[in-house]
């Protein structure tokens, strides 16, 4: 998927803290085609261990609605430091990260719009032919969307779930 975000003041949705939903093997790469030095935007990512203390302390999976860009309420009642890494982008360069697992945001853009393309993996609950008939458009957003265990039986059919090792 391709996506271009413009500089505005206020961050939103994917750029305020989250985790995306989506079952446990979910691998997001970024692509970032231009750089930070042209756009000024980047990604920020806290580790494993911060984002379950994070979740410890009331911040998991927060709806839309609720996303945060400042942590450090959370992290004072944690009882640990919230000073996320700044990330220098380079065109060409970007980032692999597990979306359901650590807590991430974009940084929006402040010069110029900032192109990324963003490869999702993710295994798919049933057959992927199956699935692109059920769900002709956004069909892996769909099933991260709405991911639960119960995925499997559900959407499996006759034909088993699509195992990928
Ligand atoms: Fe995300």
């Amino acid at each position: 998927m391709y996506t271009r975000a413009h500089p505005y003041p206020e961050a939103d949705e994917s750029f305020l803290w989250h985790r995306d939903r989506g079952p446990d093997a979910f691998v997001n790469i970024m692509v970032y085609l231009n750089g930070t030095d042209e756009h000024g935007g980047g990604t920020q990512l806290l580790d494993a261990d911060t984002t379950e203390k994070l979740a410890r302390a009331g911040y998991a999976y927060p709806e839309v609605a609720d996303r945060e860009g400042d942590l450090s309420e959370y992290a004072a009642k944690a009882g640990i430091p919230f000073e996320p890494a700044h990330f220098t982008v380079a065109p060409g360069e970007g980032f692999i990260f597990r979306p359901t697992r650590v807590l991430h945001r974009g940084q929006l853009p402040t010069r110029a719009p900032r192109h990324v393309l963003f490869i999702n993996l993710m295994p798919s609950p049933c057959p992927w032919r199956q699935g692109y008939r059920r769900w002709t458009k956004g069909y892996m957003e769909a099933v991260a969307g709405n991911w639960t265990q119960s995925h499997m039986p559900l959407l499996a059919g006759d034909d088993g779930p699509t195992v990928i090792g």
